[in-house]
């Protein structure tokens, strides 16, 4: 009765149904149905999803729509909704204006992944109906509603990732003794996973007898596991992990049978670990890590052999590895490190071909290193450290191509280390410190291209470091102090451009002097050189180690000044102490008698201070004299070539110049565009028009005609212009946009560059249509992209390319959404009105602050805008006064969550989390006020590169 009123109610205020009504056939309920999702759309902001669920008088198709035939609504043949699904729709608002009532046929309701407020409805079990219920990953709050004891019939339920508060409720359970119609009884699989719930796990879980999953992980549970559980027979899923649970894992769990995957890690569980866990049934999965759990490790643990993932690090276990995993063929992925553990290696482990990873570190193990690692193939990372192992490196596992990490360290290896280390041409991190290695260290060390940490500290290795070492450019960290070895520190160590961590040559007995070329390690934060016998004078260079904050130059035989500046200017004198006779400034030292350090050292500081200006000079004298050229040939009539130091050839004898394999001529492109047709024109800046030309060979181009020739001024050109466009016409990679050609012949001046089908990045972050295209894994490659493009013109192109111009309008797309760099090298050219170029370059927003006061132009100009783009592809559009406010530090940090393009999903992969953190963090170093503070464009393509795979 209730429900006709009301549908009348509305029926008479809407015209909209009344057609309908006239035109089909509707039953009461569905027009219900239809006014209630109607209802909530209404209550919601305006939601793209939602475009189809329109009355059918704002449709304009002549047979009247249903709400059957909207998006994400699925009906029965009777024509009842009994599917709601809008899952991953970037839905947002609440649930609060949905009448669940309306809605008695509903089977399954799924809104995961969505941007969902407020709580879950209390009346939710008026559907009674409904077996399928998935909210995860929204932002609800609030606690679980008793009402889910009414959803009788739901096999799956999923809230996981909400801010949902509160206790598990044991009403919500059936009640195992007099089996009354309530709780959720069909309940498969329960996922509170990612939660704010707490409280005691109640026991009555345990009478769910349908249970297969359960994820209860990332809570804050506490108390026991319920024993109950064991009653779940068909349990094959059960996932506590990170929780505080207490108390032992009760004994019943190792009769369920069907149980393949135990998460238990970072509880605090203790007492043993049944020994029954794996007899019964086949783990693939068993965790254990972060416990205080004490005893044996599970004997049979691999009894099914099907064991892929097995952790039971940061615990107490005793005894030895389980005989179980000795022939344990289907490992994947083992972590024991950080327990009691005790036997021998070499016989209590197997060979285990799909074995990737395994650390056994900082345990009591001995024996020897096994020759069979050799046939664990797909080993990524091995680590023994922390141990007694002894014996020798055998070379069997130096043919393991995979590994990336090697760590063997603190355990009592010796004899040499084998040259065939070499091979191992993967690996990163090399750990070989605290051993009893003798013997030199081998040169093919310098084969390990990849390598980032070497340490070999705390052996006995004689003779001298092997220059080659400098061919481990990538090495961040490299420590070879406490042995007994000596020679001179390789000039080439200067050429570890990364390194960054530490250098520790400390305790040796290394002679000669400090190579200057150390002054080169601009990123290393930690110089130890003590306890040596190095002599000469410090070399002034090492006041250029811009990032260096920790020296030790002490216990050597040094003499003459200190260098003044950078660390100099804040080290300690037990630094420099026990040498042989430094004088200086600092503190403890004698002041430096004058006609000795004055001449010498300032000589020297000078002359590498006048090579550094030179170097940038030339990059700058290059783009000065690309300026001057166009300058001169915009303002023709008062600027005179004279300026010039080259006499000015005229462009038009080159009639034309072609660095397109000569294949396409100057007819072409006007046959093209029917002479610069505005048809064809497909974009327009300051500098000119762009057109696309589609050449006869089908190839499709975008042709830049420079405004200043429109007027029909006649073009001049010096060689040096023409050579620097044959440069630029000659840089590859594949992030920037081919420059093809110029041609200046008659009126038309035109640069030919690769067409790109996307437009530009900043186009598409401005159309939502688009930038909901771009997901953060595309953003994160757009980002390395122009990192690479950069960091190619900066450090691999003589002379080295500043752009001047980053934004994201500079940033084309091509159709599969790469990234490319456009306009390179030619801001200045294409900027004809700037009388004085220096006085603003690059575009509003993304210049470096320095540019308002400073001719400066350097290539960390670039890397300013570089952040500032960083920016704008998280946030989908420019970060505006977020910049000022990071430099004048209004914010102390930056919630990513609040800045990133809330176009994009709401919920994203912790990884995916972790990375943008990373490159906001990138980001924000780029936008120091400082140019020298802002890392290189090599260094940031190499942390994108190294640190997103
Ligand atoms: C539980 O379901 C019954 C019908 O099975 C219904 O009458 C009742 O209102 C529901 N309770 C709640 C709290 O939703
Ligand atoms: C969820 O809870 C966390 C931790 O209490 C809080 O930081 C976050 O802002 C909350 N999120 C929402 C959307 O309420
Ligand atoms: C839930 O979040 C909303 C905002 O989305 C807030 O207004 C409300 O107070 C929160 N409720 C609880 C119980 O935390
Ligand atoms: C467990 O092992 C499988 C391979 O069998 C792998 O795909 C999976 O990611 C592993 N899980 C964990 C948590 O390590
Ligand atoms: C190794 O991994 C492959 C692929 O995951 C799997 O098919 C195979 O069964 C595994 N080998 C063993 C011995 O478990």
């Amino acid at each position: 009765m209730g429900k006709q009123t009301r549908n009348f109610v509305t029926i008479a205020f809407s015209a909209a149904w009344l057609s309908l009504l006239a035109f089909c056939k509707i039953t009461a309920e569905s027009t219900t149905e239809a006014e209630a999702l109607l209802r909530w759309k209404a209550s919601l902001s305006d939601q793209p999803i939602l475009q189809s669920w329109v009355t059918p008088a704002q449709s304009n198709s002549s047979t009247a729509p249903s709400q059957c035939k909207w998006s994400g609504i699925t009906c029965d043949a009777a024509g009842n909704v009994i599917e709601i699904n809008l899952a991953y729709t970037g839905l947002r608002g609440t649930l609060e204006n949905l009448d669940l009532s309306s809605f008695p046929n509903l089977l399954r309701l799924d809104l995961k992944v969505n941007q969902l407020t407020g709580s879950v409805p209390e009346n939710i079990g008026i559907l009674s109906k409904l077996q399928f219920l998935d909210l995860s990953t929204n932002s609800l709050n609030g606690t679980l509603p008793l009402s889910l004891a009414n959803l009788t019939q739901v096999y799956e339920l999923d809230v996981s990732r909400n801010n949902i508060t509160g206790e598990l409720d044991p009403q919500l359970f059936p009640d195992g003794n007099n089996q009354s119609k309530f709780g959720l009884i069909s309940i498969k699989n329960l996922l509170f996973q990612d939660t704010l719930l707490g409280g005691r796990i109640p026991n009555e879980i345990g009478n769910l007898k349908n249970l297969v999953l359960m994820a209860l992980d990332g809570n804050s549970f506490y108390g026991p596991i319920p024993p109950s559980l064991g009653n779940c027979s068909e349990l094959s899923i059960l996932r506590l992990a990170r929780n505080q649970l207490t108390g032992s894992i009760p004994p019943a769990i190792e009769s369920l049978s069907k149980l393949t995957d135990l998460r238990l890690f970072t509880n605090k569980l203790s007492g043993p670990v049944p020994q029954g866990i794996g007899n019964h049934s086949s783990l693939t999965d068993l965790h254990l890590n972060k416990n205080n759990f004490s005893g044996q490790l599970p004997p049979q643990v691999c009894r099914g052999e099907k064991l892929a993932n097995f952790t039971a690090a940061y615990n107490s276990f005793t005894g030895p590895i389980p005989e179980s995993l000795r022939n344990c063929k289907s490992l994947y992925r083992v972590r024991l490190e950080y327990n009691q553990l005790t036997g021998y290696i070499d016989k209590d482990l197997g060979v285990y071909p799909n074995l990737t990873y395994i650390d056994m570190g900082y345990n009591k193990l001995r024996g020897e290193i096994s020759s069979t690692w050799g046939a664990c193939q797909k080993l990524t990372l091995l680590r023994i450290d922390g141990n007694m192992i002894s014996g020798k490196i055998p070379d069997e596992i130096l043919q393991l191509k995979q590994l990336v990490e090697l760590d063997l360290s603190s355990n009592q290896l010796s004899g040499e280390i084998p040259k065939q280390i070499g091979n191992l041409s993967a690996l990163s991190i090399l750990s070989l410190n605290e051993n009893k290695f003798s013997g030199q260290i081998p040169a093919d060390i310098g084969t390990l291209y990849n390598l980032q940490s070497l340490d070999l500290s705390m052996n006995m290795l004689s003779g001298s470091i092997p220059y080659q070492v400098g061919d481990c450019t990538k090495l961040q960290s490299l420590n070879m102090s406490q042995n007994y070895m000596n020679g001179t520190i390789p000039y080439q160590i200067g050429n570890l451009f990364f390194l960054q961590d530490l250098l520790d040559l400390s305790y040796n007995s290394f002679s000669g002097e400090i190579p200057s070329q150390l002054g080169k390690l601009t990123n290393l934060i930690t110089l130890n050189i003590s306890h040596n016998n190095l002599s000469g004078s410090i070399p002034n260079s090492l006041s250029d180690m811009l990032s260096l904050s920790n020296i030790n130059l002490s216990y050597n035989c040094l003499e003459g000044p200190l260098p003044i500046g950078h660390i100099f200017n804040s080290a300690k004198p037990e630094d420099f102490s026990n040498n042989k006779g430094l004088c200086g400034k600092i503190q403890g030292f004698q002041p430096c008698n004058t006609s000795t350090t004055e001449p010498g050292g300032g000589n020297e500081k000078s002359k590498h201070v006048t090579t550094v200006v030179a170097s940038l000079g030339s990059a700058l004298f290059a783009s000065l004299i690309l300026v001057g050229i166009f300058v001169f040939l915009s303002n023709k009539k008062t600027k005179h070539a004279s300026n010039e130091e080259e006499s000015p050839a005229n462009c038009n004898k080159l009639s034309s110049l072609w660095y397109f394999n000569g294949k396409i001529v100057y007819e072409d492109i006007h046959e093209a565009t029917k002479n610069f047709n505005d048809m064809y024109c497909i974009g327009e800046g300051a500098s000119g028009k762009v057109y696309k030309a589609e050449m006869p060979g089908g190839q499709v181009l975008a042709v830049k005609r420079l405004r200043s020739q429109v007027d029909g001024i006649a073009i001049e050109c010096t060689k040096t212009f023409l050579n620097e466009i044959a440069a630029l016409t000659e840089t590859r990679h594949r992030n920037i946009v081919k420059l093809h050609g110029f041609s200046s012949r008659g009126k038309h001046t035109f640069l030919v560059y690769e067409f790109m089908e996307k437009g530009s990045l900043a186009d598409m972050l401005r159309s939502d249509e688009e930038a909901i295209k771009l997901d953060w894994p595309m953003r994160v490659e757009i980002i390395k992209g122009v990192a690479q493009a950069l960091s190619y013109l900066h450090h691999d192109c003589v002379p080295p390319i500043i752009h001047r111009d980053i934004s994201s309008k500079n940033v084309l797309m091509c159709s599969n959404l790469e990234a490319h760099v456009s306009d390179f090298g030619t801001a200045k050219i294409l900027e004809p009105d700037a009388s004085n170029w220096t006085a603003f370059a690059g575009t509003y927003g993304y210049a470096a602050p320095e540019l308002a006061y400073t001719m400066a132009v350097t290539e960390k100009c670039d890397v300013y805008s570089f952040g500032v783009l960083v920016l704008e592809v998280l946030m989908g559009k420019h970060p505006g006064d977020l910049i000022s406010k990071i430099q004048a530090q209004y914010v102390e940090s930056i919630n990513i969550k609040d800045i990133l393009d809330s176009r994009l999903p709401y919920s994203i992969e912790q990884k995916t989390a972790d990375e943008l953190v990373f490159i906001m963090n990138l980001a924000l170093s780029c936008l120091q006020v400082s140019p020298q503070s802002r890392p290189t464009m090599r260094i940031l393509a190499h942390f994108l590169e190294e640190k997103m795979s």
